[in-house]
């Protein structure tokens, strides 16, 4: 599905620039793929916003290159098999000079093989699990990996919450929570904590109540729920049911306002570790939220919609160092960005196409989110 606005910001575009009439002064493609409908709707959009908010201040700043871009955005309905085919559009269809997406860790596991067999330089934004930039050396991401993640919250538990015996409630069907729920038991197990019971389930379950009754009866100290934030919120909303009082955690997945819409006061006092907070009173934060209040009705932006905003400007950024749009230059300054400064802190990008950087740790109080701590890497 095409995105409508596409065609608003072209025209926009040509109205703006008329040095784009010269062929090779033409609007840049650069496509996007995003869930901007069904399951993780929330991912796309917020992300989806802030990448456009990145382009429309790029191309009234002129661009790079002379050249301003046109964000051609396609939407996977939060469906397996969509992304891929995505991408292919993108790349045969539009001949898009880049690939911005996905949030999912298995979306963009489908996108990275065909950009990589295309040469055509993908960033995600946000996807977390360590496979999905190994796919090749076109594969990028300017968000912290999961083996970082899962240390984060593996400490957290056992220096903070005290915590020594829990369970790891896994989503088998998405690379994410797996990959998350693996570096997480590593590093409890590491520092002599005890993973006392694991459970599962698939993405788009609703009924957990058999594997919170086993966790119930195990006798843990606390629940991690490696998970996206609709089932988290289900599972945090059944766990009270059953009267389980143990304290919830997770991780990036639960970052969604629909977290709390759906979980309600069962969401008070968990925890989860992410990329970013509003509430950073830095100016390069501050001034981001008040640019996209500005632009999206007053709506507050989340870790996604400034992961979005940065990929987009990070890939500006390699393309003014190359000199050049041709893809093995883009890739290459890509491939060198260091300490490159966005919304969510500075990027240093490591051999393996990663960024190193810190994650914040947030708590919800009084049907709030609120920001705990920054932790760095
Ligand atoms: N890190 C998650 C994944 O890899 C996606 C995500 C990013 C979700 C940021 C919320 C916030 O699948």
């Amino acid at each position: 599905m095409q995105f409508p606005l596409r065609t608003l910001v072209s025209l926009a575009l040509l109205s703006l620039v008329p040095a784009c009439l010269a062929a090779d002064m033409a609007p840049l493609k650069v496509g996007e793929i995003a869930s901007l409908t069904g399951k993780e709707a929330a991912f796309g959009q917020s992300s989806h916003k802030g990448t456009l908010l990145a382009i429309e201040e790029l191309n009234a700043a002129g661009g790079v290159l002379g050249r301003t871009f046109d964000l051609v955005t396609e939407d996977n309905q939060s469906k397996a098999g969509e992304s891929a085919t995505a991408a292919r559009k993108l790349i045969s269809r539009d001949h898009v000079s880049a690939l911005l997406g996905e949030v999912a860790s298995s979306r963009s596991l489908e996108i990275a093989p065909i950009a990589q067999s295309s040469k055509i330089p993908m960033i995600s934004p946000s996807s977390t699990n360590p496979k999905v930039t190994a796919v090749g050396s076109y594969i990028f991401r300017v968000c912290f990996i999961d083996p970082f993640q899962g240390t984060v919250m593996a400490k957290f538990a056992k220096n903070e919450l005290h915590l020594n015996k829990v369970a790891v409630l896994t989503s088998v069907s998405s690379a994410y929570s797996v990959g998350l729920a693996k570096y997480f038991k590593e590093r409890f197990i590491a520092d002599g904590g005890d993973i006392a019971i694991e459970q599962k389930y698939s993405e788009g379950d609703k009924d957990f109540r058999s594997q919170l009754t086993a966790i119930k009866a195990a006798g843990v100290g606390g629940i991690f729920v490696p998970g996206y934030y609709t089932e988290a919120a289900l599972v945090a909303k059944q766990a009270r049911e059953l009267g389980i009082t143990v304290p919830l955690f997770g991780g990036d997945g639960w970052e969604a306002p629909q977290l709390i819409e759906i979980g309600g006061s069962a969401l008070e006092d968990t925890y989860y570790s992410t990329h970013y907070s509003p509430e950073d009173s830095s100016p390069a934060v501050q001034g981001f939220v008040k640019r996209f209040q500005a632009r999206f009705n007053g709506e507050t932006p989340d870790a996604m919609a400034a992961l979005g905003y940065d990929s987009a400007v990070f890939l500006a950024d390699a393309i003014k160092r190359a000199g050049t749009v041709e893809s093995a230059a883009v890739r290459a300054a890509l491939a060198a960005t260091k300490d490159f400064t966005g919304v969510t802190g500075h990027t240093n990008i490591d051999a393996n196409r990663n960024a190193t950087k810190a994650a914040v740790i947030v708590t919800i109080k009084d049907g709030r989110f609120k920001f705990l701590k920054t932790v760095a890497p």
